[in-house]
């Protein structure tokens, strides 16, 4: 099953609407993106929690690392350099946190709130090797920005 973009965006628009509670914000995309796809083998949030600091946030998959510093993994090179993250390849990328060992790749993408506060990541990985796209990107980040930008 690979994801409808157009009634995924639909679908968390309406569930989402008049929502403001960041948590129950990210439960929620956590659930209906991680159903969207098979390429998702663990889809999930990270906040900014403190200096240079991301905590685990709701997710859907095994379980996954409690805390992540900026300085370390896919997640934190997100949140430091506020910039998506497309990795083909786990085991190439430096400093990657294997939270599951059957993890191949991996996309990040910062989540902001109003004003550009940096909120925390949106943290898709997949059992498949280079299994996102541009596209994920695109697409995941307009439904970030439509969801996020009043919080
Ligand atoms: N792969 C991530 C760590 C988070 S877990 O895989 C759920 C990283 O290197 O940032």
């Amino acid at each position: 099953m690979r994801v409808d973009y157009d009634q995924l965006e639909q679908q968390i628009a309406a569930l989402s609407h008049g929502e403001t509670d960041e948590v129950a914000l990210m439960a929620t995309l956590a659930c209906e993106i991680h159903h969207a796809d098979d390429r998702f083998d663990w889809t999930g949030f990270y906040r900014v929690t403190g200096p240079e600091l991301l905590k685990i946030g709701p997710y859907q998959g095994g379980h996954g690392c409690l805390v992540i510093p900026f300085s370390k993994g896919v997640c934190g090179a997100a949140a430091r350099t506020r910039e998506t993250q497309l990795v083909p390849d786990v085991d190439a990328f430096p400093g990657h946190i294997a939270c599951s060992s059957s993890t191949r790749s991996e996309i990040v993408l910062p989540v902001f709130g109003q004003g550009g506060r940096l909120i925390g990541v949106l943290d898709i990985d997949s059992n498949q090797p280079d299994a996102f796209t541009p596209e994920d990107a695109a697409r995941l980040g307009r439904i970030l920005a439509a969801t996020f930008a009043g919080v």
